[in-house]
């Protein structure tokens, strides 16, 4: 089947991106349930690096996407009207979702590093607002967690359908297609 694909540095941002925010979902998630301690701070440090790195990387996504646009859907109506949705819901998800994580941390006392670098922070402690933001945070991060539950049971179903569009996101050698 001739199809066509995105770009290499798309492909490679992708996969990267997936599993930087899986990772998260699942740190994020279990995190919160820890005691008082070491591991818990070494989590939340790790988290609030990894969720900068996810910020990072949907800019780059972004950026690279408005010179490259994606290759034309092979699918057509509602099917491809979800897809498209899908796919800017996530993006805007995945936008928000880190924002608000920054902000939340930013009205606490405790520092924002990446991986050891600190970072300036937005704000002050204030327990209030970092309420505020915590909410969004996790309204935001769930609502990401459902988008992608969403996006892979598509894949799921192209890829069972074998109609070519997972191999969109695939390199060619990996098939040898
Ligand atoms: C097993 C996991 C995954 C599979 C199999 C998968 C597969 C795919 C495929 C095949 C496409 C191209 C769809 C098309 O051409 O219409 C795509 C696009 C996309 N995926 Fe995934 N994906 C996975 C996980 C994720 C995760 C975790 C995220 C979020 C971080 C994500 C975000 C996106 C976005 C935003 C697009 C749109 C790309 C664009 O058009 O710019 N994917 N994915
Ligand atoms: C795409 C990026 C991110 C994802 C998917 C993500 C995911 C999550 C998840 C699943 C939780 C648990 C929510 C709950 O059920 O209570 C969480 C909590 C948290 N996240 Fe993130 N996160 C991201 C980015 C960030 C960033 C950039 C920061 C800060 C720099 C951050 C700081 C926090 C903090 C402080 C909590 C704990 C809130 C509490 O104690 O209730 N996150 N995150």
């Amino acid at each position: 089947m001739n199809v066509q694909r995105y770009t290499p540095p798309a492909m490679l941002l992708h996969w990267v991106q997936a599993m930087v925010v899986l990772w998260l979902l699942w740190l994020g998630w279990h995190m919160v349930d820890l005691p008082k301690g070491a591991e818990r701070s070494a989590a939340y440090s790790l988290h609030k690096s990894l969720g900068l790195l996810a910020l990072m990387l949907v800019l780059v996504r972004l950026a690279w996407r408005r010179k490259h646009p994606a290759p034309r859907e092979m699918t057509r109506g509602w099917e491809a009207r979800l897809a498209t949705a899908t796919h800017h819901a996530l993006y805007t998800l995945l936008f928000l979702a880190p924002v608000a994580g920054y902000l939340a941390s930013s009205f606490t006392p405790y520092a924002i590093k990446f991986f050891g670098v600190e970072l300036p922070k937005a704000g002050w402690p204030d327990e209030s607002l970092n309420s505020v933001f915590k909410l969004a945070h996790e309204a935001f991060v769930w609502g990401t967690g459902g988008l992608i539950a969403l996006h892979i049971a598509g894949a799921a179903k192209h890829a069972f359908m074998r109609d070519g569009t997972l191999q969109r996101m695939l390199p060619a050698w990996l098939l040898r297609n």
